[in-house]
């Protein structure tokens, strides 16, 4: 198959040098482009902005911001078989960027934000038999959400990461996550490496694929 994976965040510039980000590191997403190509799959991996080297055999596009990520999803997809969705994608930008940088005393002391595009939704009517995976990244226990998102995104299957333990979710090599799927499956995972998580992710969508129409 082909994977298409997101990784990283975003960056929302209001100049050259300042923008609004998120702790996203890209070791999840990385991990699990590393491991499609493990698996026999071919993997394409859409990466923000991060300080990791490309996976052996990956082929990697860079970029900045969520309009940038849209864009390179958008024409990546229509090659793809899965889109594995694990980028932190800024959910708000600056509603105006300067060419130059701000000068501290011509700045206003409110930030003026408006939504970025929520790539999954954009993309949903451009589904069709293809499999997409879902990040939910919450503090506290990520399952409600999770389902919740896997509905209102016409998701195959969400992965339920808690954030908020200190070995689990943004920059460390461990993830403990669940696989939430249609229909109330629930796959609790135990404290794993994010390169074990990444192989049993492309393992659920293997069986998936498995079990679904060509796209
Ligand atoms: O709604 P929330 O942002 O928590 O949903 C998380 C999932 O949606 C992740 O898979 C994330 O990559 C994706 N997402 C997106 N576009 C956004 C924000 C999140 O596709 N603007």
């Amino acid at each position: 198959m082909k994977i298409l994976v997101t990784a990283g965040p975003t960056r929302e510039h209001l100049d050259p040098v300042r923008f609004l980000s998120n702790r996203s590191t890209g070791k999840m997403g990385f991990a699990v482009a590393a491991a499609a190509v493990a698996a026999g799959h071919e993997a394409v991996l859409v990466a923000g902005p991060v300080s990791l080297d490309t996976p052996e055999g990956v082929r990697r596009i860079d970029v900045v911001s969520a309009r940038d990520m849209l864009a390179a999803v958008e024409s990546e997809l229509s090659e793809a078989d899965v889109l594995v969705m694990c980028a932190a994608v800024a959910d708000w930008r600056p509603k105006t960027e300067a060419a130059l940088k701000l000068k501290k005393g011509t700045m206003a002391p409110v930030l003026e934000l408006e939504p970025n595009p929520d790539i999954l939704r954009t993309i949903a009517p451009r589904k069709g038999g293809r499999i997409f995976v879902g990040f939910a990244a919450e503090t506290g226990d990520p399952v409600p959400e999770a389902a919740r998102k896997l509905a209102a995104k016409g998701l195959d299957m969400v992965v339920a990461n808690d954030v908020s333990a200190p070995d689990s979710g943004f920059a460390v090599d461990t993830n403990r996550v669940t696989f939430v799927r249609p229909g109330g499956r629930r796959t609790y995972l135990p404290l794993l490496t994010k390169a074990e998580v990444a192989a049993r992710l492309v393992a659920a969508v293997e069986e998936i694929a498995a079990r679904s129409q060509p796209k």
